[in-house]
């Protein structure tokens, strides 16, 4: 059986191409045969069919992406990110959350029935089922201006709880919310969150709380994931053979989940950096 995956010929989206797991995901899509678009505000190295200059803090970026890509789009890999520090909550809310949901809305009407996005959250997202009420307001905000006001309006909320962390909550929400007004159009819309992975952006997160904070929460595994084992279950979740699959959010974290909330790890730590992670 070639083709297992069903990606043969069928042009896909990938944002954050340029490294880590979205380069690692546009490297497994090109192997599996898709029309590859790479999305990033840095250069592609990947062989992928193009690759086009993406701003997710910028409308009118966004825009010209979206017209560049063409129609139809069979899958939307939305992958790019910032990790909070030294970046400002601000950008870290519109590129890890704004930006791309305004991406994949406007990318929707391309997508024919068949068609899915899977989102990468993070392990930092847990516990977003206790903040759908305070985040609904901006997960519900029906575009990016209104978006970023909500981020502006409510910035003492994103200094205490931290950019990344509200980010991946809000993606989180939005996934398990929007899934269910996409699905009838025969759109999936799925995330996943995974646990600590060695990629481009690891530097700024042990610089924010230490190695030793983040090697807390890798799971039984005993160790960090590498990008390709976060490219396959993204693969995975917006192959059409993933058809029953919607408002879902992945756990990539080797077991970490399930061992928290079972109680056999302790994910005590210092406040301050707690709310950076
Ligand atoms: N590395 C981890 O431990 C970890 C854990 C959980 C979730 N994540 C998430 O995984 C996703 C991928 O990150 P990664 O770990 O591969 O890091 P990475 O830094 O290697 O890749 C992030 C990519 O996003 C791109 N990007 C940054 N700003 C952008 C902008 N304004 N517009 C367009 N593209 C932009 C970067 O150029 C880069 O190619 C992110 O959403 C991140 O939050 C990472």
């Amino acid at each position: 059986m070639d083709d297992v995956l069903g990606y043969q010929g069928k042009r896909v989206v990938v944002t954050g191409s340029a490294s880590g797991m979205g380069e690692a995901t546009a490297g497994v899509l090109v192997d599996v045969g898709a029309e590859v678009i790479g999305l990033d505000i840095a250069p592609t190295k990947v062989a992928v069919a193009k690759s086009l200059e993406l701003d997710l803090r910028d409308t009118a970026s966004i825009a010209a992406a979206v017209e560049a890509v063409g129609s139809p789009v069979a899958a939307v890999f939305s992958v790019a990110g910032l990790p909070g520090p030294p970046f400002s909550d601000l950008d870290t809310m519109l590129v890890n959350f704004v930006g791309p949901r305004l991406l994949i809305e406007s990318l929707v009407p391309s997508m024919p029935a068949g068609s899915a996005v899977a989102c990468v959250a993070s392990t930092a997202g847990l516990g977003w089922q206790q903040s759908v009420a305070e985040l609904m307001p901006l997960v519900s905000a029906p575009d990016f201006e209104s978006g970023r006001a909500w981020c502006e309006t409510n910035a003492p909320m994103l200094e205490e709880a931290g950019g990344y962390v509200l980010s991946k909550k809000a993606m989180n929400i939005w996934v398990a919310w929007r899934a269910a007004t996409l699905l009838p159009r025969g759109v999936r819309l799925n995330c996943t969150n995974p646990g600590p992975t060695d990629t481009g952006m690891m530097p700024a997160f042990e610089a924010q709380s230490g190695a030793e904070l983040i090697n807390r929460f890798v799971g039984p595994s005993g160790r960090r994931s590498t990008s390709i084992e976060q490219a396959w279950p993204l693969v995975f979740l917006n192959s059409p053979h993933c058809s029953y699959v919607a408002g879902e959010a992945l756990h990539t974290d080797a077991g970490f989940t399930g061992a928290l909330i079972t109680g056999q790890i302790d994910a005590e730590m210092p406040d301050e950096t707690a709310r950076r992670k």
